[in-house]
């Protein structure tokens, strides 16, 4: 009989029983320390089964600080002690990072209600917006009760659409006749209410919420409680969460950077055929993930800034460290004849350097050489086991002539 590929990997040992408990978009029934958090938003929502309108809420934090997961827990145990009290509350959380226009926020939200009266589906698109916010003030009103809508990623539509969907629903109330809402916008982005209208700024910022990033310590915790049932007994060397805490805290206290960690590297010693992970399987697996981020920051920088990145690599190739902007630029305009294209002045240059220093692909540090003015120190961070210049050549195939032509270099004094 003809082995199937797969027999060699179902037989294989795992180290996980429940992986998807380590996945993101698992939601956790505990979560440590975040109990201040949980309770603020509790206490101010605990109004909707009272029979009375919570105020609207903005709840800040960087990313990966449990906003997403406290905001749906919170919600999810409202929803059930609404059941059981039979107060009729209802959530409907929207990703605007996903649904990022005013349109599509207000149509998601009124098809999110549509299955209790199977009334029609509002199209994608073709309705004039008033429409649309009538008809969701209608089907709210058919259910009644109180309604949180929580915007996610809040910042997102409000950069790319305005903020006139945050004053539609911020009044909401004054059109509702048997139902309440309250909105709970959720940013990574603590300024996003500078770009907000003073009105809209006030109604929505009634009470804000900030999560602050976790520590190595508590990282630690919430692995340590993330892992249990997830993965098999007894499998964690030492110091395995300890690490995987601490680099994710560095990472400003990302507990997703944090559980990818350990997941990625349990599936490294898996793939190796070893029972324990151990601190070089986490090695391991934060190059995989420093080198699958950045992957798609290098295939997606536009034309210009590949060739500014391309010429600081063939200034290292040429064996240059600690790269001067006038070495790169020589170079880059060089390579801008090869292809074609028209080289940009020295000046913007160096803030495509800059950029690029900000992505995490080169470092550009300044240093003063007294009275001889200033001068940048280049140098790219890119790790050995991401090759940039393929994938700048898989992104933009002219790319190639770049890297294969000569290049006369500057000469140092
Ligand atoms: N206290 C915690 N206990 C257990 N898991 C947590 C905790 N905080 C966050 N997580 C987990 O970390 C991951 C990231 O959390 P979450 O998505 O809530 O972050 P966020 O603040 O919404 O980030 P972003 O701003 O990027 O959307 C999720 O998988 C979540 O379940
Ligand atoms: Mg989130």
């Amino acid at each position: 009989m003809n082995r199937n590929i797969f027999d060699d990997f179902l037989s294989r040992k795992t180290l996980f029983l429940n992986k998807e408990i380590l996945r993101h978009d698992h939601l956790p029934q505990i979560l440590p320390h975040r109990d201040s958090e949980i309770e603020s938003i509790a206490f101010n929502l605990v109004e909707a089964l009272n029979g009375q309108i919570p105020s609207n809420m903005t709840l800040y934090g960087v990313t990966g600080a449990g906003k997403t997961a406290v905001t749906k827990f919170v919600c999810n145990q409202l929803e059930a002690k609404g059941r059981e009290k039979n107060r009729p509350v209802r959530s409907i959380m929207v990703n605007c990072r996903q649904i990022d226009t005013q349109y599509r926020v207000l149509s998601h939200l009124g098809n999110s209600l549509r299955e209790e009266h199977e009334i029609d589906e509002i199209p994608f698109t073709g309705w004039p917006t008033d429409r649309v916010f009538g008809e969701l003030v209608r089907r709210m009103d058919l259910n009644g009760g109180v309604y949180i809508i929580v915007l996610d990623e809040i910042d997102h539509l409000v950069r790319k659409a305005g903020d006139d969907l945050l004053y539609n629903l911020t009044s909401l109330n004054a059109s509702l006749k048997s139902a309440r809402t309250c909105v709970i916008g959720i940013s990574n982005d603590l300024k996003f209410t500078d770009f907000l209208d003073p009105r809209v700024r006030s109604r929505l910022g009634q009470l804000d919420i900030v999560f602050n990033p976790y520590d190595a310590g508590q990282l630690q915790d919430i692995l340590r409680q993330r892992s249990e049932g997830s993965l098999k007994d007894e499998i964690l060397d030492d110091g395995v969460i300890a690490l995987c805490a601490a680099l994710a805290a560095q990472e400003h206290g990302d507990a997703r950077c944090a559980l990818d960690l350990l997941r990625v590297s349990t599936e490294k010693a898996e793939q190796n055929g070893d029972d324990t992970v151990t601190q070089r399987h986490v090695r391991m697996a934060q190059h995989q993930i420093e080198r699958d981020q950045m992957i798609p920051v290098i295939s997606s920088l536009p034309s210009q800034q590949k060739l500014v990145l391309a010429a600081v690599l063939l200034n290292e190739k040429n064996g240059l460290r600690n790269i001067q902007t006038g070495e790169v630029y020589d170079v880059y305009q060089q390579a801008c004849r090869y292809i074609g294209h028209n080289a940009l002045t020295q000046r913007r240059v160096s803030g495509l350097i800059s950029n690029l220093d900000m992505l995490g692909l080169i470092t550009a540090r300044t240093i003063s050489k007294g009275r001889y003015g200033r001068s940048k120190q280049i140098n790219s961070c890119i790790p050995n086991n991401v090759d940039a210049q393929e994938i700048m050549i898989e992104s933009e195939s002219e790319m190639e002539e770049v890297f294969i032509r000569p290049y006369r270099h500057q000469s140092r004094l």
